[in-house]
C-alpha cells in the first residue's frame, strides 16, 4: 500500500450542475472527492446536508442523510483504505507519513426532484461477500471496537441501500432517501 510522504498536496474536487427538464421537474447533481482520513468525514456529511437544505427537509431527515453518509464515509476510509490508526491529521504522537495510506474518497448526489441518491465510493480493499459484511453487528475489526453496526444504520436511516464491491476493486455504496416526507415544517408556517 502506498503511503502519503508529509509534503505532499492535499486535494479536493467539487464538481456540480443544476439542469431543468421540461415537464419532469428538476435534476441537480454535485460530486466531491476527498481525501480518505477521518477529519473529512465532518465535511462529507455537512456537504451533503447542505446540499439539500433548498428542500426544506425536517430535522430528522437531515440528521438521517447524515448519519448515513458518515458511516459509509467511515468505512471507505477505516476498511477500504485501512486507514485504522491515526486516520486523522490532527492525531498526536505520530509522524502522518507514517501512518496515512494514499486514497479518495467520493461522494456522488442526484436530486431528481424530492428523491436523493447518494452514491459513497473508494478503490481501497473490497468485500469478499457483501451479504455476510451487512450483517448486524459483523465487523472485520473487532480489535478497534467497531461494533458492526454501519451497514445496519445505513440501511434504518435511508430507503434504499446497495452495495457493489470486488476484492481489490473498491467499494460503491449507493443510497437514496425520499426528502419532505415530514410535514412541520408547512404546519408551522
Ligand atoms: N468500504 C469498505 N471497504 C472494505 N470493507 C468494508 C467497507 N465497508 C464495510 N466493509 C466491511 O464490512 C464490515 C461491516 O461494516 P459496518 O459498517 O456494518 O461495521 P463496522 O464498520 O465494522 O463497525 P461500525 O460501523 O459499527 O463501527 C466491516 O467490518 C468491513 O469488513
Ligand atoms: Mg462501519
Amino acid at each position: 500500500m502506498m503511503q502519503k510522504g508529509k509534503e505532499e498536496k492535499k486535494s479536493f474536487t467539487c464538481h456540480g450542475g443544476m439542469q431543468m427538464t421540461a415537464g419532469q421537474g428538476y435534476q441537480n447533481e454535485m460530486e466531491i472527492t476527498f481525501d480518505a482520513i477521518s477529519d473529512n468525514e465532518a465535511f462529507a456529511r455537512v456537504a451533503v446536508a447542505a446540499f439539500v437544505t433548498h428542500l426544506n427537509p425536517t430535522l430528522e431527515e437531515l440528521s438521517d442523510i447524515k448519519t448515513a453518509v458518515s458511516e459509509a464515509v467511515t468505512n471507505a476510509i477505516i476498511h477500504g483504505y485501512e486507514n485504522i490508526h491515526g486516520y486523522s491529521r490532527s492525531d498526536g504522537g505520530r509522524p502522518a507519513d507514517e501512518i496515512i495510506h494514499e486514497g479518495k474518497v467520493t461522494i456522488h448526489c442526484v436530486l431528481d426532484k424530492d428523491l436523493l441518491h447518494i452514491d459513497v465510493s473508494d478503490q481501497g480493499i473490497g468485500m469478499e461477500d457483501i451479504d455476510q459484511a451487512m450483517e448486524p453487528l459483523f465487523t472485520t475489526r473487532p480489535e478497534l471496537e467497531r461494533s458492526g453496526m454501519g451497514f445496519a444504520f445505513m440501511e434504518a436511516f435511508m430507503d434504499e441501500l446497495e452495495v457493489e464491491s470486488a476484492p481489490n476493486q473498491g467499494t460503491t455504496i449507493h443510497m437514496t432517501k425520499k426528502i419532505g416526507v415530514g410535514d412541520w415544517i408547512d404546519s408551522e408556517e
